[in-house]
């Protein structure tokens, strides 16, 4: 196929660039914050966390680490579930009120997020649309290094430990946008699979279903080489298109989610399944964080933007809430339906990994074949039927792709080219599902 990696595209980039934090994965490794810190140099830090995280075991463990290795620690925990502008410059102001040399956060990716958006306003202060991009913003880049970021993420689908990203919800617009540098990038992360041991079922499904979608729309994503050759180095964005690594790991986080999301969903004692879901949503972060999502989660945010009257069992959030994963997942089978024939193979290989049953199904029916392998793992952990399953109907379809359509980056990564007109078409057809 021309165009595809090695082979070069007329203008396409001829490169690509892996971004990784220094990682350590494994049961117990909360508790090497404190010697990894150090050995930094670092000597006051910063801890973000959430109210209901703040007196937990796990912000304790990596607390009592960095102060046994000689830091001293102040906690910020006033952080909202979906981090907004008014939550961040909360956090910036934090971060002025003292001279803080490095920033731990503990937590989901609203607490990492929180951490990494916030540092940019303590340092680099400005108005708060200037670091997005058009149209919301001024497409500013981000102007230099933020402070050493050690994340510790608490749930196994955010990935925002691996990733350059920050998503922050802006009131004034009522939506959720992302904040996109590599100066985002976390220096170090622990990944201790044993925070999962105690989340309750609708946080592994939704955090699941997100892990998921991030490894399909990776190893769908446009090829790199077809995204315009950047001649400086420095400008090229994380959001640069599927290639050779982030295949590699959305191929494994596919395996992982395929075999392990029911059984991490049914029974929060199989540790075995959720370690590997844990595994699952780090191998997706190091993904997406080098090659971008597409489609499912630029159509996520006009979910979240209009959600009405609606909240999710488990999550200690007020309506109208619909958990991130699921705001994903919902519409995710029928825009694999409409693009996969823009990239047919690369469908058909994903709904492999994700262990669809595709005997005797043939490559133009690959986004038949992986939307159904969708659905079957949606009815068998209780996700919402479609958008109907969280308060929409056909009446919001306009609004709902008006909203989804200003995510104009994203939607480029898309595999087949997509209009306003077919974004329309998606979400009518996302409805319901059974
Ligand atoms: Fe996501």
């Amino acid at each position: 196929m021309g165009c595809q990696y090695f082979e070069v595209c007329e203008h396409g980039a001829e490169t690509f660039t892996v971004a990784m934090p220094k990682l350590t994965f494994g049961r117990g490794c909360l508790s090497e914050a404190g010697p990894r810190f150090a050995s930094r140099g670092i000597k006051k830090v910063a801890l973000f966390t959430d109210s209901y995280l703040r007196d937990s075991e796990y912000v304790n463990t990596v607390r009592t680490s960095l102060i046994q290795s000689g830091m001293d620690v102040t906690t910020f925990s006033d952080i909202r579930i979906e981090p907004d502008d008014t939550s961040v410059m909360n956090g910036a102001r934090f971060l002025n009120s003292d001279q803080f040399d490095g920033v731990v956060s503990v937590g989901g990716g609203s607490v990492i997020d929180t951490a990494k958006a916030a540092m940019i306003y303590a340092l680099f202060p400005a108005d708060f649309n200037d670091y997005f991009a058009p149209p919301i913003g001024l497409g500013k880049p981000i102007p230099g290094p933020l402070l050493p970021h050690l994340a510790c993420p608490t749930t196994s689908g955010t990935g925002s430990e691996c990733t350059s990203v920050s998503v922050v919800r802006i009131n004034s617009l009522n939506t959720k946008f992302v904040l996109g540098s590599p100066h985002l990038l976390p220096v170090e992360a622990l990944v201790d699979p044993s925070v999962c041991d105690t989340l309750p079922s609708n946080v592994v499904s939704s955090t699941g279903f997100d892990l998921l979608c991030h490894a399909i729309e990776c190893y769908t994503a446009k090829a790199y080489t077809k995204w315009q050759k950047v001649t400086d180095p420095t400008a090229r964005t994380f959001l640069q298109g599927a290639n050779p690594w982030s295949d590699l790991a959305a191929s494994k986080a596919l395996e992982i989610a395929g075999k392990y999301l029911v059984r991490g969903v049914a029974d929060n004692a199989d540790t075995e399944a959720r370690d590997q879901l844990m595994w699952g949503a780090t191998l997706a972060g190091m993904a997406f964080g080098n090659s971008g999502t597409h489609l499912p989660h630029a159509m996520s945010y006009g979910v979240t933007h209009l959600m009405n009257d609606i909240t999710t069992k488990d999550y200690e959030v007020k309506s109208p809430f619909v958990p991130h994963g699921l705001s994903v997942i919902v519409s995710a089978p029928a825009i694999f339906r409409h693009i996969a024939e823009g990239a047919p193979l690369r469908h058909m290989e994903a709904a492999n990994y994700l262990g669809a049953d595709s005997k005797g199904g043939t490559v133009d029916e690959s986004g038949e074949i992986i939307a159904k392998r969708i659905i079957e793992l949606m009815q068998q952990t209780g996700a919402p039927n479609g958008l109907s399953g969280v308060g929409f109907d056909e009446s919001h379809v306009n609004a709902l792709s008006d909203s989804s359509a200003r995510q104009k980056r994203a939607i480029a990564n898309t595999p087949k080219e997509t209009n306003l007109t077919d974004i329309q078409n998606i979400y009518r057809d996302a409805i319901r599902y059974w």
